[in-house]
């Protein structure tokens, strides 16, 4: 595997290549980034990943400083998976002007569920993913469905600037208790870890009532957020929405998302559940 740190050099290289698949991590990577890997080498001939913590989405008092930071470990996982490539430019190469003056701007989309917690954190993850797009100039990229909002709207992106790159959605991995992996697990307590779980069981909750025909929305997002309060999270939000537009859920709508957001502590968890009614 071949670690590259400068555009000209990543450059170099994809000219001798054809069909490329990409991987964008911002690194510590976890079982959930290793399938990532697992279905881009299904995608295409070679695997592109990359390590950058993109400082322009993360907002004032959120985590970029105390982001985990593991490159060589991050490297030695990679190199055991038979990447091409790692890509860990530092922010002089990507932000060679110490700031970013041109943005991609997402729609209406980006100030919704997440995006009303944390202003300008999606137009920070689609200038970075369209940078990295131009550099690697890939087939196809792989992104995490644990990030939904995220996925959609790099979807809607690539479609709306007709970026000619197949977008693949890789279904989120859990610890055996159900709990989805992320890179923020680590800020929690060994009591908050086991009892993080509670959020995934808060949707599955929602999904089941969903399946058996519930299609009282609001009143199932509420009963939740409340269930959750009583037991020690604040709530940012707990959303059932269409799958494909993440529009607000309507009645006749059969392929649906439960998204939620909640902090735990000082840590803040997001979570998701697909539930597809046409087929039940
Ligand atoms: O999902 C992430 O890790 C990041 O948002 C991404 C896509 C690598 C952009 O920085």
């Amino acid at each position: 595997m071949k670690i590259i740190h400068t555009i000209k050099e990543l450059r170099e290289w994809r000219n001798s290549v054809q069909d490329v698949a990409f991987v964008p991590t911002m690194g510590n990577l976890h079982n959930g980034h290793l399938s990532l890997v697992a279905h881009a080498k299904q995608a295409a001939k070679h695997v592109v990943v990359s390590v950058f913590v993109n400082r322009i989405q993360f907002g004032e008092g959120e985590d970029f400083d105390q982001y985990p930071r593991t490159l060589e470990q991050d490297a030695e996982k990679l190199a055991k998976l038979d990447v091409d490539v790692l890509f860990a430019p530092d922010e002089r190469e990507l932000y060679p002007n110490g700031v970013q003056n041109y943005f991609v701007e997402p729609p209406a989309l980006q100030n919704e569920l997440c995006g009303a917690f944390r202003p300008n954190h999606f137009r920070g993850v689609t200038t970075v993913v369209s940078k990295l797009f131009h550099l690697v100039e890939p087939n196809v990229a792989c992104f995490g469905k644990k990030d939904y909002q995220q996925l959609t709207i790099i979807r809607g992106m690539v479609a709306d600037l007709n970026m000619n790159i197949r977008i693949i959605g890789v279904p989120i991995e859990r610890d055996a208790d159900g709990l989805a992996l992320s890179s923020r697990n680590q800020y929690l307590s060994t009591d908050e870890h086991a009892a993080a779980v509670f959020l995934y069981q808060q949707l599955q909750h929602i999904a089941q009532q969903l399946r058996s025909g519930s299609r009282d929305f609001t009143v199932l997002e509420q009963a939740a957020t409340q269930t959750l309060t009583q037991h020690n999270w604040r709530v940012d939000y707990v959303s059932i929405r269409d799958a494909g537009s993440l529009n607000t859920a309507q009645t006749q709508d059969t392929k649906l998302v439960i998204l939620a957001a909640a902090h735990l502590g000082k840590t803040r968890l997001i979570d998701n559940i697909e539930v597809d009614l046409s087929a039940a």
